[in-house]
């Protein structure tokens, strides 16, 4: 049945899975000094060099995390507390990031005094260079601008929105997670301007969950937030996860090496299913932006329901997808990124997220499209509660 949710996790490839088994049955912290140590040292750092070439960086600027929210909480606090040590208060965050970001940003404000600034988006969740330019001050510790919306997939103007950050010499972090494997993420930034910080997670990618990374230039020294056995450049202490890391290396390697093809197949998957979307249900509207989007990411807001009632009946029909925003506690909230863009809560509160990945067909379509007339219908009938 169609797994319609590529961007909350994506199934394994083959090669992940086959470069993970192969080191599950073994022994050996990656930092001892004895032969079963070193074998595992050599394959993390064997992976560490397969995962810097992918996204333009160097061995020694790959630091291996447990994700992409450990990622993203070590290059915003830590870049803040580095900034915050040379008198840098300010932390500039686009109000569209993903929570990890977004909470690890409002903690900071509220815990350590930071004084906060979001950057609010267009209608289509786009951070305009120019916005970006008012918000940076002499004291600005750090910039976080995502690469991609997780929720609507829009692509933001990284390498401008860098070249500002860099221009008024303060660190540039990327939320790469949704975008690596898929766009050309790289933090040499391709011969453009360069980000100082990428985060990027295995389980979006193709890769286990519970291992990411964060790619940090070399000069970028932020205060670690775990202290321990100085792993890592000493920025991330923690033992090694070396099965998860060389399934990390491998899916990245498959992934980017067929990332354009694979970008191409989907988009033209994601675009057969907007259209067939539009037909069966007139009145959806696509959120995000038209153009600049991530291939494989359909957002629609489905007036009159409630996102979660859809979810759940189309569920009942097999067909997994999302609301694309986190429920807390059970309370289903409009997305934050939808209310910043502008959408009203009602229309915020009846978002679907459709998202393709390596496994999608186009025999997914059918299911979905014929199942969701009915259930809009039913959610409609049902109404907002
Ligand atoms: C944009 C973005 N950032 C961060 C994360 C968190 O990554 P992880 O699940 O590896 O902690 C996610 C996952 O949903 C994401 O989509």
């Amino acid at each position: 049945m169609p797994y319609l949710d590529h961007a909350a996790t994506t199934p394994m490839l083959p090669e992940a899975i086959a470069a993970m088994t192969g080191q599950l049955g073994r022994v050996g912290n990656p930092s001892s000094l004895h032969a079963p140590g070193r074998h595992a040292r050599r394959v993390v750092e064997e992976s560490r060099e397969i995962i810097a070439a992918a996204f333009g960086a160097r061995p020694s600027e790959v630091i291996f995390t447990s994700g992409g929210t450990e990622a993203d909480n070590l290059a915003v606090k830590g870049l803040y507390w580095r900034g915050r040590a040379q008198g840098r208060n300010r932390v500039v965050a686009s109000a569209v990031e993903h929570h990890a970001v977004l909470d690890a940003v409002h903690w900071l404000a509220e815990h350590e005094g930071a004084e906060v600034v979001l950057l609010p988006p267009d209608r289509h969740g786009r951070i305009a260079p120019e916005t970006l330019a008012e918000a940076l001050t002499d004291d600005t510790a750090l910039v976080t601008v995502m690469w991609a919306n997780n929720e609507v997939g829009t692509i933001q103007p990284v390498a401008e929105l860098a070249e500002l950050a860099r221009a008024g010499g303060v660190p540039f972090h990327s939320d790469a997670v949704q975008a690596a494997g898929v766009l050309d993420v790289r933090l040499d930034g391709g011969g453009g301007p360069a980000p100082d910080a990428l985060t990027i997670s295995a389980h979006k990618l193709g890769g286990p969950l519970g291992v990411g990374a964060l790619l940090l230039a070399k000069g970028v020294d932020p205060t670690p937030v775990l202290h321990g056995g100085g792993q890592e450049r000493d920025v991330r202490s923690g033992t090694l996860d070396t099965p998860a890391i060389a399934g990390f290396a491998a899916a990245v390697e498959a992934a980017t090496s067929r990332r354009e093809e694979s970008a191409r197949r989907l988009a033209a998957l994601r675009d057969d299913l907007i259209a067939r979307v539009r037909a069966a249900v007139p009145d959806a509207v696509l959120n995000g932006d038209p153009v600049d989007r991530l291939p494989g990411n359909a957002h629609f807001a489905f007036p009159g329901c409630e996102g979660d009632a859809l979810l759940m009946l189309l569920d009942a029909q097999g067909i997994a997808c999302s609301t694309g925003s986190a429920c807390s506690a059970g309370v289903a909230q409009p997305s934050h990124v939808l209310l910043a863009m502008g959408l009203a809560s009602e229309q915020a509160r009846g978002s679907l997220r459709f998202s393709l990945g390596h496994t999608s067909t186009p025999e997914d379509l059918t299911p979905l499209i014929e199942a969701l007339p009915p259930a809009v219908e039913r959610a409609r009938r049902a109404g907002l509660t």
